[in-house]
């Protein structure tokens, strides 16, 4: 395993790190999630992505239960939450200073920690002032709760009025940004917040490399089953694979499948690897629902060696096609 350092701050987070999301305390089991935190441990993951609302919390309380259980030492592994949608009742959703506190204390606690490393507002708030979040970031990590704070899905000018705020007030900024990025979502990563890498020296860890399984291929010859399209909550996920730009996307996977065999690869770790690539990317967070995609995952390291131009522009070619 590689370790990229998160942006311009000095924690080094493994390159591929493994999150949370639909799968606790939804589609799979408490011993298979343990199953694969623990492959991912054993591979040089230190880095578990979580959130207020996965599972409303239960995904939390599941991987709290998976960490003290394994006792791993506490400077082997970095942890994040995210707030913003914590409940129906008013305060229990956005990121006022109210909800951003009550929100980090119950992440700690469920996940049984006396700091979160990574605490990350889960979208931006039209309803709060940047402001005044920005503050209750700052006076989380003053107070030892939180040891970096960051974004996700917001846009560079969100990030950088945050980052501006945190300068003339004497906060603390910004570290890192939660983006969608892979082979078929780039723009934020590759353009929108091209000069935030340089200019507040942000880090990245970036969402659902796989496209939540698209690009693995398993989709090419229809709905597989037993994937999280099968989850009737996630119902819209299974629309989103049968409208006409997924039928378009799939034509591409078939074709990049051929550039994974030529590379005497596979689809996810192509898909994986070429993440990977990008510099600006500090960590990829896969997800996985059984043991073998979590250790065909960590082999994507493998080959990202093989992206040469040739290979790059190949893909490129096939990402950019209008088939
Ligand atoms: N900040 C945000 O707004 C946000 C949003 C989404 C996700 N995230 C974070 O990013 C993490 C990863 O997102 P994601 O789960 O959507 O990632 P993804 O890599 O796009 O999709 C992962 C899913 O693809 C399938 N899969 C994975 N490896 C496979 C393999 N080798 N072969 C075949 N199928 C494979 C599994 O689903 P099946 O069970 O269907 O097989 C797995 O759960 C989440 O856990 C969460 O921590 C953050």
């Amino acid at each position: 395993m590689n370790y990229r350092r998160l942006g311009k701050s000095g924690l080094q987070l493994s390159e591929l790190s493994f999150g949370a999301w639909v799968t606790f305390a939804q589609q799979i089991s408490n011993e298979t999630a343990e199953e694969l935190m623990t492959i991912a441990y054993d591979a040089g993951v230190n880095f578990f992505d979580n959130a207020e609302a996965y599972a409303n919390g239960q995904a939390e309380i599941v991987m709290g239960d998976i960490l003290k259980r394994k006792g791993w030492p506490r400077d082997t592994f970095v942890v994040s939450s995210k707030v913003f949608w914590g409940g129906d009742l008013p305060n229990q959703e956005g990121l006022s200073r109210k909800h951003v506190f009550e929100a980090c204390h119950a992440a700690m606690r469920r996940l049984q920690v006396d700091y979160l490393d990574l605490y990350f507002c889960h979208r931006p708030d039209p309803n709060t002032p940047i402001e005044e979040t920005v503050r209750a970031m700052s006076d989380l990590v003053r107070q030892g709760k939180v040891l970096y704070w960051g974004t996700s899905e917001w846009s560079a000018e969100q990030i950088s009025e945050a980052a501006k705020i945190a300068r003339e007030l004497l906060l603390v900024p910004p570290t890192m940004e939660q983006p969608q990025y892979n082979m078929f979502h780039r723009d934020k990563v590759e353009r929108e917040f091209a000069p935030l890498y340089q200019s507040i020296g942000l880090g990245t860890t970036v969402w659902s490399p796989l496209a939540s399984g698209l690009l693995t291929g398993k989709y090419n010859g229809g709905d597989p089953g037993d994937t999280r399209t099968s989850l009737p909550e996630y119902s819209w996920l299974r629309e989103q694979f049968e409208n006409d730009e997924a039928r378009s996307r799939l034509r591409k996977v078939k074709q990049l499948a051929g550039v994974a065999s030529d590379l005497g690869t596979t689809l996810p770790r192509l898909a994986l690897a070429w993440c990977l690539k990008n510099p600006h990317v500090s960590t990829v967070i896969t997800g996985a629902s059984k043991p073998e995609q979590v250790r065909e995952n960590m082999r994507a390291a493998d080959i990202v060696g093989q992206l040469d131009d040739t290979v790059m522009k190949r893909i490129e070619a096939i990402l950019s096609s209008s088939s």
